[in-house]
């Protein structure tokens, strides 16, 4: 049966139009067909980041009006046949759809496609909201810092409230020298924080901005990155993939500058 997940974060800019694009194309490549779905109307990113933004000619908000049909709407990548995407509209705002008209658009979908992967835009408000009756599931993207967590901590009670239920979590831009270093929270305590279960977790990768600034998808090169989203997808579908555990921090956030203090006496002293 067909199923509508959410990509969803309470702080703007973490990843969840990277993410949602990454995992439509490594489902795509194990034969599961799957739409993306831009929903962040008036922001339009996800064919950018798909490097499907040549072919662009409808958008969601034509489809919601009804000037014209889904089918002519959704894009077909050039690669990966089982994946399409749904592009959202580049101007106008998400005032100018309900979720009736939402609703509408994700049954259609669901007729044609196994995964519909819906991008919302950041935060709970009204794009969020339209959305949430069509969704039955949810990835919530977090970067490990207390601004995103927090953040987070509002779109789980919501998701709760309108009977999606507890998210899966992707901590993304994990920066594993920090981890060892007491610097940053580990994927694994950001999961206990926020008391959701983990999908997985994304490095940092610098492959991932070259890859936009190519107009391409950071899922056709080698790099760390992909290959973390490429487990996700498994485990997205199942399969289990051992997930590396960071060893707890040695040290504290500001023991590095005590130490080198005491290396380097100063020379007053
Ligand atoms: N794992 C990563 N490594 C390096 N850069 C990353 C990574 N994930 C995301 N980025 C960078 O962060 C930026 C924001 O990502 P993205 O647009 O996917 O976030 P978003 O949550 O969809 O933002 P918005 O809330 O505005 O919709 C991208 O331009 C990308 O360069
Ligand atoms: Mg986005």
């Amino acid at each position: 049966m067909s199923q509508t997940w959410m990509i969803i974060s309470g702080k703007g800019g973490v990843g969840k139009s990277m993410i949602t694009s990454a995992l439509g194309v490594a489902l795509a490549r194990r034969n599961m067909s799957c739409c993306c779905v831009d929903m962040d109307i008036g922001l339009r990113n996800l064919d950018m980041l798909l490097g499907m933004q040549n072919k662009v000619v409808y958008d969601v908000l034509d489809v919601a009006h009804k000037d014209c049909k889904l089918k002519y709407a959704l894009i077909t990548h050039a690669v990966h046949s089982s994946l399409s995407l749904l592009p959202a509209a580049q101007l106008g705002d998400v005032n100018q759809m309900d979720a009736d008209d939402m609703q509408r658009i994700v049954k259609k979908l669901k007729k044609r496609v196994g995964y519909v992967l819906l991008d919302a835009p950041a935060g709970i408000g009204r794009g969020v909201e339209n959305m949430l009756p069509s969704v039955d599931h949810a990835i919530l993207v977090v970067t490990p810092d207390d601004v995103s967590i927090r953040d987070a901590e509002r779109v789980i009670a919501r998701l709760e409230e309108a009977g999606i239920g507890r998210p899966l979590l992707i901590v993304n831009r994990v920066i594993p020298e920090m981890i060892a270093d007491g610097e940053m929270y580990s994927p694994q305590t950001v999961a206990a924080l926020l008391d959701v279960p983990l999908l997985g977790y994304v490095p940092d990768d610098r492959a991932v901005l070259a890859a936009i600034n190519r107009h391409e998808s950071f899922m056709e090169q080698s790099g760390s990155a992909k290959d973390a989203m490429e487990r996700i997808a498994q485990r997205f579908l199942g399969e289990f993939v051992a997930m590396p555990s960071f060893d707890p921090p040695k040290r504290g956030l500001f023991s590095r500058l005590r130490k080198k203090n005491k290396k380097k006496p100063s020379t007053l002293e």
